[in-house]
């Protein structure tokens, strides 16, 4: 069992299967800059957009219970497949208040669409958990949502296959349902996809606007952080002084930084393995 700390200085923990959560990261340094951050990374499990729910929630227990140790004040869970799939579960067990990424970005869908017709696109894992499509029925039932796991999108972000061929002929293949069914929001369901927004946009053409679940997330944290007085004290000094930013991986560091100093757009350093069996 975690126990809640209302330490303000204390850090806001960050966790994803791997490297995509840096895309959450980068939009909570634009809003939080003042916060300290401890992210962990599950390198050595990634991916897990392809695995059961049983050891999704097993491994979404662990990488929580790391954060817990690490005395954090709040908890973000960046990974889509973590949250669409084992995040109910395990904030029952948690004193820690804890947000996924479901939540944010289908509220903000529902905002957005104006014909009523709502694409998710995630992993396979995020797709068949039916959650983005569960919550938008909860807030509107009428609205008809389009579901579609892209698997491949992962693979290509790592790699670095950003704007090649490959990759338009792949998302072309796979958008097309999409475009066959006039959604006009489409809901970027996975850490990695905000990193392909310009092949998809290209795809969807100017009429759907595609939403960043990350993005929203982050503005839903800063939200909850302020309302439960949780805001690190350096907040109300101008300027205010930036943050720690501390990274733990569950394998090798150098597997890590390479990519991730690809996903934040600067070197990645101050990275610490662990051992996630121990917990
Ligand atoms: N972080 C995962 C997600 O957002 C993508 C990578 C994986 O499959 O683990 O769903």
């Amino acid at each position: 069992m975690n126990t809640p700390t209302n330490n303000r200085t204390a850090p806001i923990g960050i966790f994803d299967s791997g490297v995509g959560g840096l895309t959450v990261l980068k939009e909570i340094l634009e809003l939080l800059p003042f916060e300290n951050i401890v992210y962990f990374g599950d390198v050595g499990r990634t991916p897990y957009g392809g695995r059961s729910k049983e050891i999704i929630t097993q491994f979404t227990k662990q990488d929580i219970s790391f954060l817990a140790e690490q005395k954090v004040k709040f908890i973000i869970c960046a990974c889509n497949t973590a949250s669409s799939t084992a995040l109910e579960e395990v904030q029952k067990g948690s004193e820690i208040e804890i947000i996924g990424v479901i939540e944010p970005g289908a509220k903000a869908a529902v905002e957005k669409t104006k014909n009523g017709k709502i694409g998710i696109i995630g992993t396979v894992a995020t797709i068949n958990s039916n959650a983005y499509a569960s919550y938008i029925h909860s807030l509107e039932p009428q609205l008809k949502v389009f579901s579609l796991a892209c698997p491949l999108f992962v693979p290509l972000v790592e790699e670095g296959y950003i704007d090649k061929e490959a990759t338009y002929l792949i998302a072309r293949d796979y958008l097309q349902t999409m475009k066959d069914v006039s959604i006009d929001t489409l809901v970027l369901g996975c850490t990695h996809y905000p990193l392909l927004k310009e092949v998809i946009g290209d795809i969807m053409g100017d009429a759907v606007t595609l939403l960043d679940s990350g993005e929203e997330t982050a503005k839903e944290s800063f939200r909850r952080i302020t309302t439960s007085g949780l805001l690190h004290p350096y907040s109300s000094q101008v300027p205010a002084p930036e943050g720690e930013l501390k990274y733990f991986v569950s394998d090798v560091p150098e597997k890590f930084s390479s990519v991730a100093s690809r996903f934040m757009g600067k070197e990645v350093t101050n990275i610490t393995r662990v051992d996630i069996s121990k917990y």
